[in-house]
């Protein structure tokens, strides 16, 4: 069914339908990972994460500011982005609750408690330094800088799609 919006109708209803066409942008899945001083890291699923630029190499994701998360992300200088493969869904799921069990039972690896954390399984990593942070209306938009970065090239990505997970289906046209 389609629907378009003029503004009309009360804001929850508007909000809803603008949730309803954004979800028709398909996406892959990440989650977000940064040491902290003391305890468990930080661990977010997004599905904002975007490639900015190659020179220097950028990247982009958002952090709703109701994000229990959100004050250690923005204190942080580093960051890691972990591109979640098809089979991650639970992990996606784990790091997308509001809980501070997120970590519990789980093995992540850190080079040492001031490097990044980075997911074993990820299709692909980049760890960040903190570049800039800036205003996004109820979420933040942080940009960061790629320091290094590794790619898995024979695993399947998992996808966002209209409020759901899904498997990439098989290429439109052959190489
Ligand atoms: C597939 C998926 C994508 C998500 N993308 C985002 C996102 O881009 N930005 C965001 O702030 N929250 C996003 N969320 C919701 C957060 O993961 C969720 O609010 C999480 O509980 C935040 O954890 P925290 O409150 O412990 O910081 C997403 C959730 C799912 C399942």
């Amino acid at each position: 069914m389609s629907h378009s919006s003029d503004g009309a109708g009360t804001k929850p209803d508007e909000q809803r339908r603008f949730r309803g066409a954004l979800a028709m942008f398909a996406t892959g899945v990440a989650v977000i990972t940064a040491p902290r001083g003391q305890g468990a890291p930080v661990g977010i699923t997004v599905a904002s994460f975007n490639s900015v630029s190659l020179d220097p190499p950028l990247i982009l994701f958002s952090v709703d500011r109701r994000c229990l998360s959100l004050a250690d992300l923005c204190e942080s200088p580093r960051y890691a982005v972990n591109v979640l493969g098809e089979a991650q869904h639970e992990l996606s799921n784990r790091f997308a609750k509001a809980n501070s069990g997120k970590w519990d039972g789980f093995e992540f690896s850190t080079r040492d408690c001031n490097s990044h954390v980075l997911l074993p399984g990820a299709l692909a990593t980049f760890e960040c330094e903190a570049y800039a942070q800036h205003d996004g209306g109820d979420h933040v938009i942080f940009v960061g800088r790629v320091v290094r970065h590794q790619a898995r090239h024979d695993g399947r990505p998992l996808i966002f799609f209209g409020g759901e997970y899904r498997a990439l289906d098989e290429r439109l046209i052959a190489a």
